[in-house]
């Protein structure tokens, strides 16, 4: 069999997927109608949206492996944040979620270092895979991240490690486990707990400082389930992984708009360097004069 590589313009991944319970290659099948009516009502009431047993178990198991072949090059890099990722502020008061500081541990393995062969990389740019998740977002169309590491990554959680309670910048997030660790490393999320008009601070604070489990969810993700979720207005996180296997997840980001270049501060904060791509983006968004050079 030739071998298949990532492509954007036909990218066919019916070798990877079931498509059987999931037949995203035929646009007019009554099943992808019935999971596209599905996934939206899911998303609508809850943020989150599991499409268990996505990939054929060939496929998931060629995808655990690929992981476990990258995890040697993950970039790790500790810090405290809040669930906003902004600044300390010694002015709000001390209930107030924007001071709960809490560790940040897990690492990232970036989208250059993974390779076009790879289940992940196929599956981020098919063009099957956009338009189903699309439609289960109500969008008409989307993107690829323009940013050389950002668009497709693997979140690597080894024993204690962790993702605290956070918020996301971007709206949605698709990501795929495909190794799950012995113990621990559960998502929990609170559905909704903030509009884009209404932050609903006393009740997150609540939930990040533990105070309060009311709002919280624990999804079980085993690997080879999908999951689409609206991270921005869920707070969310990973608990502390428990045993000597890593908990590792594929991510990967679209954007209602082609050409997102993440910015230069958080990369490096995530990532520890710098693409010619974020440097040229800082650039542009640094000059304000519309001289020809
Ligand atoms: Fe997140």
């Amino acid at each position: 069999m030739l071998q298949r590589l990532a492509d954007a313009q036909t990218g066919d991944i019916t070798d990877l997927i079931d498509t059987h319970r999931y037949p995203l290659h035929d646009c007019d099948a009554p099943e992808l109608k019935a999971l596209i009516e599905h996934a939206r009502a899911a998303l609508a009431e809850d943020g989150c949206c599991l499409l268990k047993d996505f990939l054929r178990p060939e496929a998931l198991r060629a995808a655990c492996e690929q992981g476990q072949s990258l995890s040697g090059k993950t970039f790790y890099s500790v810090r405290k944040v809040n669930a906003y990722f902004t600044e300390d502020d010694p002015a709000l008061p001390n209930d107030d979620p924007r001071r709960t500081f809490m560790e940040r541990t897990s690492g990232f393995v970036t989208r250059d270092m993974i390779a076009p062969d790879t289940v992940m990389q196929r599956l981020y740019v098919s063009p099957m895979m956009k338009r189903f998740i699309a439609a289960c977002l109500g969008e008409a169309q989307i993107y690829e991240y323009a940013d050389p590491f950002a668009g497709l990554v693997m979140n690597v959680l080894p024993e204690g490690t962790q993702q605290p309670w956070h918020f996301d910048t971007n709206e949605f997030i698709v990501s795929m486990m495909t190794q799950k660790p012995l113990g621990g490393g559960e998502f929990e999320y609170a559905p909704m707990i903030r509009t884009r008009t209404e932050e609903n601070l006393g009740a997150v604070g609540r939930t990040v400082r533990g105070e309060d489990r009311s709002r919280v969810k624990v999804l079980t993700l085993n690997p080879g389930d999908l999951q689409i979720f609206k991270g921005r207005f869920s707070v969310h996180r990973v608990t502390p992984v428990e045993g000597p296997r890593e908990r590792h997840t594929a991510i990967f980001a679209y954007s209602e708009k082609p050409g997102i270049i993440g910015r230069a501060q958080r990369t490096l904060q995530l990532y520890g360097r710098l693409s010619e791509a974020h440097l040229l983006a800082e650039q542009r968004l640094v000059r304000s004069d519309a001289l020809i050079d």
